[in-house]
């Protein structure tokens, strides 16, 4: 059976309901092991064994979340030419871009030779000021079925060998 992993990072919950629902929508094929982990749980034993994964972050200062990025120092020498041409997709909460997170994202599976089978889906949640960053996200319906119909695309693919 396929595993897909998800890898998430969240500090006020967007991102965490997003990668939740890219799970949701892989664990409907029933031929897909769906595997969802915080980043800090996620180690290069983890990446192995998967077939296919979701990358989903926060963008922070401009960047993918300190905790994101922790995971891909502690796993990308491990995985290095091991798990090339594997398909992912990547996830962003961001307040007002994402952009720059999603390219750094970009670059290390570059390095990995992973194969992207979407657009990055970067959901935006309007908060800018220091009081609406620190409050707790509740990300539109609209957006989790996004994130859910990249979760349900990617398990999909795998089941049916067409990654
Ligand atoms: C320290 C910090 C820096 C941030 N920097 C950015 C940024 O550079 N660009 C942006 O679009 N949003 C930025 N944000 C906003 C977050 O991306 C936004 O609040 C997002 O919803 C966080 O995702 P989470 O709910 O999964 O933690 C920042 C938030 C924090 C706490």
């Amino acid at each position: 059976m396929n595993t897909l992993l998800v890898v998430f990072h969240s500090m006020t919950g967007g991102t965490s309901q997003m990668a939740e629902a890219a799970a949701k929508g892989a664990r409907a094929e029933p031929e897909v092991r769906v595997c969802l982990l915080r980043a800090a749980d996620a180690g290069a034993k983890e990446v192995l064994a998967a077939d296919g994964y979701i990358f989903a972050t926060p963008e922070n200062l401009g960047a993918m979340s300190g905790m994101m990025k922790n995971f891909f120092d502690r796993t990308y020498y491990a995985a290095l030419d091991r798990i090339a041409g594997r398909p992912y997709g990547v996830l962003i909460c961001a307040g007002s871009d994402g952009e720059n997170a999603a390219r750094q994202l970009a670059r290390i599976v570059t390095g990995w030779r992973l194969k992207p089978v979407a657009e990055p889906i970067i959901v935006c949640t309007h908060a800018q000021t220091p009081e609406a960053i620190l409050a707790p996200k509740q990300v539109p319906a609209a957006d989790l079925e996004r994130a859910r119909e990249l979760g349900a695309a990617l398990a999909a693919g795998l089941a049916s060998g067409i990654f």
